[in-house]
């Protein structure tokens, strides 16, 4: 897809004053430095719309953008920041949940993972309450140039067999890199096949 535009609008925890809910939204979400910040910035094609960091905890508020004038892509904190007090952690799962729970124009929220890691019980245990909530999502495979073929295959496969022992059925799943660029066109196509349906039910 061709990016024309790609803006900035807002930063807050308080879903109140998140941009009018007049256009499709898509959360991208998952553990503090997946790649979250720096998917946006890969499929925007921009090289700093989204800040990111080699420090996990850098996206601490609910960061909305714009694009091409019709698609908000928001930008979460990560869950997991080991760094982050009790206090914080509780008071970003609020805000996150209120957010996820609450966003009426949220078509759907990209559950980020670490291709190169097994699957672990934080994300397993995120992606099933998103699923007892009925909040639609997809898995995306990060830095998946971080590893070869054949590893990322293993990966993949094993991935799916754990997800199967909870799940009756999958949900789409994306691989991605923001350092080679694979994988922005699918998320497109998926991004403008979800916002069609949504406009044409309208
Ligand atoms: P928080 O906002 O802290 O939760 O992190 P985040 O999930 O937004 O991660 P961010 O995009 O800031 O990236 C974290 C680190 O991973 C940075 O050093 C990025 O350069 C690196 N990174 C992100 N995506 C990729 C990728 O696809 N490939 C490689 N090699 N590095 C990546
Ligand atoms: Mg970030």
């Amino acid at each position: 897809m061709k990016i024309t535009s790609a803006e900035f609008l807002i930063s807050n925890t308080d879903i109140s004053k998140c941009p009018e809910s007049d256009k499709p939204e898509y959360a991208f979400i998952g553990r503090s430095n997946v790649g979250k910040s720096s998917l946006i910035n890969m499929v925007c094609e921009r090289k700093s719309l989204a800040k990111t960091s080699s420090t996990p905890g850098k996206t601490q508020l609910i960061n909305h953008f714009l694009i091409n004038e019709d698609t908000y892509l928001v930008d979460l904190p990560g869950y997991g920041f080991a760094k982050a007090s009790k206090k914080e952690k509780a008071k970003w799962e609020i805000f996150i949940h209120t957010y996820l729970n609450q966003r009426d124009n949220l078509l759907c929220t990209f559950v980020l993972i670490d291709s190169r890691l097994s699957p672990q019980k934080i994300d397993l245990e995120f992606m099933e309450k998103l699923g007892k909530k009925g909040i639609p999502f997809v898995i995306v495979f990060t830095k998946i140039d971080k590893l070869g073929s054949s590893a990322l295959k293993k990966n993949m496969l094993h991935y799916q067999k754990e997800m199967l022992k909870t799940w009756e059925e999958l949900p789409p799943i994306f691989l991605t890199s923001a350092s080679t660029k694979y994988g922005k066109e699918e998320i497109w196509n998926f991004i403008a096949s979800t916002s069609k349906d949504y406009l044409n039910a309208k």
